[in-house]
């Protein structure tokens, strides 16, 4: 038999079933999840309204090409439409979040015609090429050099250095609102406003890449709506398809024809099953109030590992619930001591726990991360 190659670390824990915030191995034991494969079951394991509409899909057609119309694009743009403020009029399809950097980054040069694109010390944009080539850090990058070689980095949250950064070469500046991989660094507003301002005088596109903090995570539907800043393009993927891979940029209306017929493509993008999904899971986060509730799990999740009572234990990051805690220590010793205590969480950068739970997370939850983790933490200063 063959065997599927290693992308990441693993753990020897074989999950069989999920539903809402809570996964269970094959001896029945249970997890919560606050990984949910990197934010992409925001909205819990087998969540009833997205299932139903997934079942209700299968039994109708699952491909159509995006040179046709089909009931389950239809829905999904009306109930997506619902999440967009006025100015973004036009949706590109793709199916994972790297490729939904890649057609932002697209839209952008063929647009201004322009080769450089500037982007930020910690950011995380994705694995393929392009994606990568605007990635930081050297971990991701260097054994696939050379790269898009048309790359200016800037010191993430450094307003002052925005001027000397954008000129009259740059096609687009990408961002994420708040640094995922990263570390869980949430961008400074007059950074953010600074992006905005000198983009817009140069006449390079300003691009958000979402496709972590979007969809109700931190607290609002898209976390640049917190900044009260707009770019021009914004990215998403992870929980829109409530698990089911997609990825997409949202864009001005006037940016629609960007490109020719066949200029641009992708056979899985626009798929009706991911499509059904999508308009379930937008339809659920609007009927079950997603984003007021992650805002305020997300409050009392911050305040619990605010609470965590050990010296290794330096601040809480992030918003809503997309939350870090920053160590004195490396954080991956953690996450193995942390699934024996029934919880799955991640580490953001080098030194930082992240966790990104389901939004219906409770009190009771919130209780055993914080036994969970003060555990962990006592243990490793003790050692
Ligand atoms: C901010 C950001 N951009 C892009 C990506 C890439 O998404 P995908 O893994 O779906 O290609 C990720 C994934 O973690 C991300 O967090």
């Amino acid at each position: 038999m063959a065997r599927i190659a290693r992308y990441y670390r693993e753990y020897g824990i074989r999950i069989v079933r999920g539903f809402m915030q809570y996964v269970w191995d094959g001896a029945g034991r249970q997890y919560l999840d606050c990984n949910t494969n990197h934010g992409a079951a925001f909205l819990g394991h087998a969540n009833p309204k997205i299932a139903e509409a997934v079942k209700r899909q299968l039994d109708e057609i699952l491909v159509v090409p995006l040179n046709f119309q089909t009931p389950a694009r239809e829905r999904f743009l009306e109930e997506f439409s619902e999440l967009l403020p006025a100015k973004f009029g036009v949706i590109f399809l793709q199916s994972t979040g790297t490729e939904a950097v890649e057609v932002a980054v697209k839209i952008a040069k063929k647009l201004t015609r322009r080769r450089t694109i500037v982007a930020f010390t910690n950011s995380f944009h994705g694995r393929t090429m392009g994606s990568l080539s605007i990635t930081w850090n050297e971990k991701y990058r260097k054994p696939f050099e050379p790269l898009y070689p048309h790359v200016r980095f800037g010191t993430f949250n450094a307003a002052w250095e925005v001027d000397k950064l954008i000129d009259e070469d740059t096609c687009c500046a990408i961002v994420e609102p708040i640094q995922g991989e990263g570390g869980v660094n949430p961008a400074a507003t007059e950074f953010l406003k600074a992006l905005r301002d000198e983009t817009a005088r140069r006449g390079a596109v300003l691009i958000f890449d979402e496709i972590q903090t979007g969809f109700g995570r931190t607290g609002a539907v898209w976390a640049f709506q917190k900044y009260g800043v707009e770019p021009d393009i914004f990215t998403a993927g992870k929980a829109v398809a409530g698990g089911l891979p997609i990825g997409l940029a949202v864009a001005r209306e006037d940016f629609g024809d960007v490109f020719e017929p066949g200029e641009h493509g992708s056979t899985f993008a626009g798929n009706a099953v991911v499509m059904a999904a999508a308009a379930a899971a937008s339809r659920l986060l609007r009927e079950e109030g997603v984003t007021a509730r992650a805002e305020r799990a997300g409050a009392e999740l911050a305040k619990a590992l605010s609470e965590v009572n050990s010296r290794l234990a330096v601040r809480v990051k992030g918003m809503g619930l997309m939350l870090g805690l920053e160590l004195r220590v490396k954080a991956e010793q953690f996450i193995r001591p942390l699934l024996e205590r029934g919880l799955l969480a991640l580490t953001a950068g080098v030194n930082t726990l992240r966790l990104l739970p389901p939004y219906m997370i409770t009190k009771e939850d919130i209780e055993l991360v914080h036994h969970a983790v003060s555990d962990v933490l006592r243990r490793a200063e003790r050692a």
